[in-house]
């Protein structure tokens, strides 16, 4: 057992379990002042106020490891649903070209982007891309993060996809973290497939997707369905394929155009659509009939520069939102999310609750984790974090930048 007693601030806390948050609910963020926290095994026992404790504790509690978290409040780790972590190398060079006034799209058809983190994956051993996905995952855990979901996407081809997917796996086995998979056999036509995408379309349906069921290797399927990379009528193919096989999609989505990449993704129930910057009053109202969470990629649209999605009108409109850092070589190299938490509220005009929640429960759902992860409450998993001392819940977004995370609790165990 272990013991959480004096915490200032106990947040995203949860009587009754939600699946979500949408709309105006958004705001909503339940709050317990000068708090305690019991963990047992790897689950949230119980909490309440200080006031509730009897002055002389049980013995249990007296005896069980204790921390004093005086000044310092516990939130809910971050879920981060959507990144591509497995990937070599890194890639500043197209960054400068990008600040030179390059889009992305020039970028990809020169060879760069995607194709560039491709060859160079190739290369790579197992062994390697597991380590350097490690080191990266320990890095989003001291920002807070509990849970991510990975996807491969940079192999495109069969082996080199399940190469990605088996390091995923063993990421799976040997990070504290709770870990999603999502096939990307159709991030980018690959060089050898150039002028021939609908061969590679039909690789990924033939080929690559009942072997990645056969091996159990994904949670999720998903499709780059954008301007310039995979059509709506490609990314129905690749879906349906993918659904027989069990893989829920959850893809990528109205980027770079309104692509009609949101519509096909509610189309076929899609757990989430993300980036979204190309939303429009249709796409909201497709996605207002759906169980699909809109998933915004901050980070992405800030270091590409680019347009907003519109994050205040899907809240106006009764939408939750979600969002997760896209941590990536090529449009998102950092996996921190309270930096998310930020240009949540900066960029896209977010409240701190809001923001809290985009980052929690509502992330939790896109990667199908809301029933463990994403909120304080009892049975939930024991994944959180305790800050430093902070003045208020609202200082974690504002102060940008640096880390407020002192201590990071995954399944009940201090890290
Ligand atoms: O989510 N938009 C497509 N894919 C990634 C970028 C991957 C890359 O550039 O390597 C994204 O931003
Ligand atoms: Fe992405």
């Amino acid at each position: 057992m272990l013991f959480i007693k004096n915490i200032k601030e106990l947040i995203q806390v949860e009587d009754k379990k939600n699946n979500f948050r949408a709309g105006a609910k958004m705001q909503e963020l339940k709050r317990i002042p000068n708090a305690w926290l019991l963990i047992e095994g790897e689950k949230i026992k119980d909490f309440g106020p200080m006031e509730s404790l009897p002055a002389d504790l049980p013995s249990g509690l007296k005896e069980c490891e204790t921390i004093d978290a005086s000044g310092k409040m516990v939130f809910p780790c971050f879920c981060d649903s959507h990144t591509h972590i497995i990937y070599s190398g890194s890639r500043e060079i197209e960054y400068i070209d990008k600040i030179k006034g390059l889009s992305y799209e020039e970028i990809a058809k020169r060879g760069g982007g995607i194709l560039n983190s491709c060859l160079r994956l190739r290369q790579d051993s197992e062994e390697a891309l597991y380590e350097a996905a490690y080191e990266r995952l320990e890095e989003m855990k001291s920002f807070g993060t509990g849970a991510v979901e990975i996807k491969s996407g940079y192999g495109l081809d069969t082996e080199n996809e399940l190469k990605m997917l088996r390091v995923i796996r063993r990421l799976k086995e040997t990070s504290p973290l709770t870990i999603k998979a999502t096939f990307l056999g159709a991030h980018a036509v690959p060089a050898e497939y150039k002028g021939r995408q609908s061969e590679y379309v039909d690789l990924i349906i033939n080929e690559m997707i009942p072997m990645v069921a056969n091996e159990n290797l994904a949670d999720f399927i998903d499709v780059f369905c954008d301007k310039g990379f995979f059509t709506v009528e490609e990314t129905e193919r690749m879906l349906m394929a993918g659904i027989k096989y069990g893989l829920r999609p959850k893809i990528h989505a109205n980027e770079l155009d309104y692509s009609g990449g949101i519509q096909v993704g509610v189309k076929y129930n899609a757990l989430s659509v993300d980036h979204l910057e190309y939303t429009g009053e249709r796409e909201i109202a497709a996605l207002k009939a759906s169980e699909t969470m809109p998933t915004i990629l901050p980070g992405a649209a800030f270091f590409l520069n680019m347009v907003h999605a519109p994050a205040r009108d899907m809240i106006r409109a009764g939408l939750p939102v979600a969002m997760a850092s896209d941590f990536n070589p090529g449009s998102s190299p950092s996996g921190n999310m309270q930096l998310v938490l930020s240009m949540a509220c900066v960029n896209y005009r977010l409240t701190p609750e809001e923001a809290i929640n985009a980052t929690t429960l509502n992330s939790a759902y896109a990667m199908d984790c809301e029933k463990e992860l994403g909120t304080i409450a009892k049975g939930k998993r024991a994944n959180l974090y305790i800050t430093k001392p902070i003045p208020t819940f609202e200082f974690m977004p504002y102060a940008y930048g640096s880390n407020k995370v002192e201590t990071v609790i995954l399944n009940g165990k201090v890290q």
